[in-house]
């Protein structure tokens, strides 16, 4: 397991490059494809860039019960950890209308300590927005505030 306080290498921060922002995308709406979402009808993908040269994906699952459900950023940042990946350069999240996420899932995103790009697409126009995790949430409590570290 690797230590909480990790470093994260310089290559990894960068910006992914058009193209590869492209096939992120392209994973993410696919991704959308498998969301069980029966109770909000509102789909969400999410793709993953792993800097070791692979791409997760994950899909919201929703749950009668509501609070259960695990949005699609959180189910493909799991997929990942469980495949052995613990850092993430991008990712990629299409749903109709290009949300953003939720800060449950800010806050998932920033446990990793990687800076990732946040890419939110909507689906119906194509339209884009790029911002870093960061941004979107800046001071995030993190293991620094624990007493242990
Ligand atoms: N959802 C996500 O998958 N990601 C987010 O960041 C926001 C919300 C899902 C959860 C639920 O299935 C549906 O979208 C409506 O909230």
């Amino acid at each position: 397991m690797l230590p909480i306080n990790h470093p994260i290498r310089a290559e990894h921060m960068q910006e992914l490059a058009p193209e590869q922002i492209d096939t992120l995308v392209q994973h993410a709406i696919n991704a959308r494809q498998m969301a069980y979402a029966p109770h909000s009808q509102f789909d969400v993908g999410a793709a993953v860039w792993i800097p070791e040269g692979a791409i997760v994906t994950g899909c919201n699952v929703e749950n009668a019960s509501y609070g259960l459900t695990i949005c699609a950023e959180r189910a493909a940042i799991c997929t990942a950890v469980n495949e052995g990946y613990q850092q993430f350069q991008a990712i990629a999240i299409a749903t109709a209308g290009g949300a953003s996420p939720c800060g449950a899932c800010r806050q998932f995103l920033s446990e990793f300590r990687c800076d990732l790009q946040v890419i939110m697409v909507d689906v119906l126009t194509g339209a884009r927005q790029i911002r870093r995790l960061s941004q979107l949430l800046p001071d995030a409590f993190d293991a620094d505030n624990l007493p242990i570290h």
